[in-house]
């Protein structure tokens, strides 16, 4: 069983296109009039108004996809099941950092599709979240929580430009820094469970954090710290699309 095995299982109560988010990685998309989405999921992010065809290894992960979506196939990105060329494009989003081998899925990506928007993370800002640095320091620097270095990335894809992804503070695609400025979110189990994040800790460990985090915002330590954060309309804390025309 896949980690995504599991978090499938409750992944469409918490996790679901954000809007902006949407608009910015279409908008990346550009004409192309076919799509591949590698490590698609449940279907977040893909376009409706064009061909897409998804991609994915987790068999939970495709017993959720949201129904009218694309059709799917069982895959991973280091062997796409399609011949060389058969997309104007290929969607990877947030889940490069699954990937055993980001190098040979994006060379499988780039024998497939010949644009590539690729929504990740800068590994160099995991610390600039508080979770990270004040309550799960161990995730930062770890291989399993980085994406790959955003230079290599683009150097692998003959080139690239990076855009910044801020996340809304309403944002409803609850990954892992959605809830940064509602920190409340984070004492919920279910809100944990869509999060692969959470499940790289022990459990034991991530339960302790969540109680110091529940005590400092009990006790008003969290708001003496962070409480600007709440009156903030959204914030930057590395997400980025990689895009290679
Ligand atoms: C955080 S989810 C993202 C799903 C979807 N793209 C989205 O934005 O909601 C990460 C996905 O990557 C998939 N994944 C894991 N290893 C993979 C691999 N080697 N190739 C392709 N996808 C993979 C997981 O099964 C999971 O569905």
């Amino acid at each position: 069983m896949t980690r995504y095995d599991t978090i499938g299982r409750s992944y469409t109560s918490t996790r679901r296109a954000d809007p902006r988010i949407e608009r910015q990685i279409h908008a990346a998309l550009g004409g192309a009039r076919s799509v591949v989405n590698v490590g698609a999921g449940t279907g977040s992010y893909e376009p409706t108004d064009r061909f897409v065809a998804a991609v994915e290894p987790s068999p939970v992960m495709l017993a959720h996809r949201v129904a009218g979506s694309a059709p799917a196939v069982q895959g991973v990105a280091g062997a796409l099941p399609f011949p060389d060329s058969a997309f104007d494009a290929a969607l990877a989003s947030l889940t490069i950092h699954h990937w055993p081998d980001w190098r040979s899925g994006l060379a499988e990506i780039r024998r497939v599709a010949r644009r590539v928007v690729i929504f990740t993370w800068d590994p160099r800002m995991e610390r600039d979240f508080w979770m990270v640095d004040e309550y799960l320091p161990e995730l930062a620097g770890t291989t399993a929580t980085d994406g790959p270095p955003l230079a290599e990335l683009a150097g692998a894809l003959g080139g690239a430009r990076i855009e910044s992804v801020p996340v809304a503070a309403d944002c409803v695609d609850g990954f892992f820094a959605a809830y940064w400025a509602r920190p409340e979110a984070y004492l919920d189990p279910v809100v944990r469970a869509g999060i692969s994040c959470f499940t790289l800790v022990d459990d034991a460990r991530v339960i302790g954090q969540m109680a110091a985090l529940a005590d400092d915002l009990a006790s008003g330590a969290w708001d003496a710290r962070h409480g600007a954060l709440r009156g903030s309309a959204e914030y930057d804390f590395g997400y980025r699309l990689v895009i290679s025309d």
